[in-house]
């Protein structure tokens, strides 16, 4: 007999439940459905929902200070601050060797940009901030988009349709249906303005790590890849490029993440956890 590998697993010695039923008949129909670690738990959820509200706090303070002539590296100061105050640890520091709290990202940097005590945000600047703190062992992640004083009308534009490619890609997200409906709402808001994605990095699922399963791609096409499920978190953070969607990764520091033509970048990120009903956000 054929045995067929499944990804979902029932619990042992337990009846199933509504949503294991949910979930096999559309495994069986051949979906691509989660694993079930992926569904978190109501404790696990109220734990990233905790996390979530620090690491928005923390978004919210460096919001406070951000001003022309400040260097990059201040802005790390606040976050790793506001963490101390708050019980919690920056996760981006140490995180696979990275060196700072915060990841920060000015013009052409597309993200995982390094603050340093020698970048400072100047006048026409557009500046990502993307945080990840981890409270009791669980994370949130979401970063913003901030123009220093007055900027170009090309970047203002780039920056708005960045956040709106977010909020329709979120807007897409329903349970019982597809992660690729996410790529689809970011990518063709992004094309339909003149822009391109970013499909070298995405979204990620989040929990009691960084980064887990799915990757969340930001171009995609409706009712494919994985089902999407009530009690999974996820983040949604397209990266939207004026030029080439092609980015490079500098090859002195191993981090900081370029678009290929020198061209502006914006990117907004919040985590969501998929409910009965739709989703909620759990950091922005
Ligand atoms: N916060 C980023 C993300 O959205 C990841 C940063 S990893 C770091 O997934 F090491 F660069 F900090
Ligand atoms: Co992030
Ligand atoms: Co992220």
């Amino acid at each position: 007999m054929k045995f067929k590998k499944r990804r979902w697993h029932c619990l042992p010695g337990q009846p199933l439940t509504e949503l294991d039923k949910q979930v096999m008949y559309w495994e069986n129909k051949g979906k691509e459905v989660p694993t079930r670690d992926l569904i978190k738990t109501p404790e696990q959820i109220e734990g990233i929902r905790i996390a979530g509200k620090v690491n928005t706090g923390c978004l919210d303070a460096v919001a406070a200070a951000i001003r022309p002539g400040m260097s990059t590296q201040e802005i790390d100061d606040i976050c790793m601050q506001y963490c101390k105050d708050n019980n919690a640890v920056p996760a981006c520091l140490n995180y696979e060797g990275y060196p700072k709290s915060v990841c920060i990202s000015v013009n052409d940097v597309v993200c995982h940009g390094i603050p340093s005590p020698d970048t400072i945000l100047k006048e026409g600047d557009i500046v990502n901030i993307d945080i990840t703190t981890i409270l009791h062992g669980y994370f949130a992640d979401a970063s913003r988009m901030f123009m220093i004083g007055e900027v170009s009308p090309q970047a203002e534009r780039l920056v708005k349709v960045a956040k709106e490619c977010m909020e329709l890609g979120i807007a897409a997200v329903k349970p019982w249906h597809y992660l690729g409906d996410i790529g689809a709402a970011c990518g063709s808001h992004a094309r339909k303005n003149g822009y391109s994605v970013v499909t070298a990095l995405g979204g990620h699922g989040v929990g009691k790590k960084f980064h887990l399963e799915p990757f969340v791609p930001h171009v995609g096409e409706v009712n494919t890849g994985m089902l999407l499920v009530p009690g999974m978190t996820l983040t949604v953070e397209p990266m939207i490029n004026e030029g080439t969607y092609k980015v490079t990764t500098d090859a002195v520091d191993g981090w900081t993440v370029r678009t290929r033509d020198h061209k502006l970048s914006a990117q907004w990120e919040k985590t969501i956890l998929i409910t009965e009903t739709g989703t909620e956000v759990l950091s922005s």
